[in-house]
C-alpha cells in the first residue's frame, strides 16, 4: 500500500512538513509505503476553465505546461492521498488550491478518479481554533 502526500508550505521543513513527517513515520511503522511532494518545488497554477478534461475523459488536465499531470499520475498509484498546508487568510495556501482544483476537476471529468483511496487533511495554523481549509477535499474525489 502506498500514501502520497503533498506539502502546500513554501517552507519545506516549516511547521506543515513536521506534521507530515510525524504520520509517515506512525504510517512506516505499519509497513506503508509513503511518498512526499513538495508543492513549492515545482511550478502549479490555478485551473483555466478550458473543460477540456470534460471532453477529453483521458484521465489527464488537458494543460500540460506545470507539474499537474505528473501529480495526478502519482495520486492514481496511491492508495491513499494526504493534503497538507499551512492557513493561509483562512484558506490554504494557493499552491495546495491549484493541486485541489486541477485534479478535483480531472477526476470528476472521469467518473470520480479518486473516489475509491483514503483520505487525509493535515493544516498547520497559527492560531488555535484557525478553520480547516482543507475540507474542500470531500469534493476531490
Ligand atoms: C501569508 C500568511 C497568512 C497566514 N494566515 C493565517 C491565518 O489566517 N490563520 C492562522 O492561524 N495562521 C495564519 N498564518 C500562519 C501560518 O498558518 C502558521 O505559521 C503555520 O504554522 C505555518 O506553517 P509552515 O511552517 O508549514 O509554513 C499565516 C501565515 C502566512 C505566511
Amino acid at each position: 500500500m502506498k500514501v502520497i502526500g503533498f506539502n502546500g508550505s513554501p517552507r519545506k521543513n516549516g511547521n506543515t512538513g513536521i506534521l507530515i513527517c510525524n504520520l509517515f513515520n506512525e504510517l512506516e511503522k505499519e509497513g506503508i509505503e509513503t511518498e512526499l511532494v513538495q508543492l513549492s518545488h515545482k511550478k502549479i497554477h490555478g485551473c483555466i476553465a478550458c473543460y477540456k478534461c470534460m471532453e477529453n475523459k483521458d484521465q489527464r488536465c488537458a494543460v500540460n505546461d506545470d507539474s499537474a499531470n505528473e501529480y495526478i499520475e502519482k495520486i492514481m498509484r496511491a492508495q491513499g492521498v494526504i493534503l497538507s498546508s499551512p492557513v493561509y487568510f483562512l484558506d490554504a495556501t494557493p499552491e495546495m488550491k491549484a493541486l485541489i482544483d486541477r485534479v478535483g476537476f480531472v477526476s470528476r471529468s472521469n467518473g470520480g478518479l479518486c473516489r475509491n483511496k483514503v483520505g487525509a487533511l493535515v493544516d498547520a495554523a497559527r492560531r488555535s481554533g484557525a478553520m480547516h481549509p482543507l475540507d474542500t477535499m470531500g469534493h476531490f474525489s
